[in-house]
């Protein structure tokens, strides 16, 4: 375990269990959606059908979408144990390793040797980074997760 820095102290972070093996090459946890069709991007947005993403069914679940079908940035999608979905670029900001998420911590951990880990807003509680990771809006819609990756005109 570790404790956030000055002013911070309350906030305990967790080592996500990763092998040696894992953290040195940098290998995550999360998986890419069992089934690909259940996402598009469309005019900046990610529009993730939940009914053919069991992954994400529950809290705890988490996908990740790499960089196809247009996506510009890979992107972390997690049910969070609040029973809120949060998303991450999927890039740590110490030197860009994919994230995972920390069961029962309501955190995100990247899985190189550094460990940075990160609130659900994004904020570095600790390791090697330096800096927060990007977090982007969500919301519900019939049955859809609408991830807003670009803002409308950028
Ligand atoms: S790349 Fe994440 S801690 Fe180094």
């Amino acid at each position: 375990m570790g404790k956030r820095k000055k002013g911070l102290e309350s906030m305990e972070t967790r080592t996500l269990h990763r092998n040696i093996f894992q953290r040195l090459f940098g290998i995550c946890a999360t998986r890419k959606p069992s089934h690909e069709a259940c996402w598009t991007f469309e005019e900046g947005k990610i529009l993730l059908d939940l009914g053919r993403t069991p992954e994400l069914a529950v809290p705890g679940g988490a996908v990740r979408l790499e960089k196809n079908k247009g996506l510009p940035e890979r992107v972390l999608i997690v049910h969070g144990d609040d029973g809120a979905f949060h998303a991450f670029r999927n890039r740590c900001s110490h030197a860009g390793r994919r994230l995972d998420p920390v069961p029962g911590m309501e955190q995100v951990q990247c899985c190189s040797i550094g460990r940075s880990t990160f609130d659900h807003e994004g904020t570095r509680l600790s390791g090697s980074a330096k800096g927060p990771v990007k977090t982007y809006g969500v919301r519900l819609e019939q049955g859809r997760l609408i991830v807003e990756v670009q803002a409308q005109g950028a």
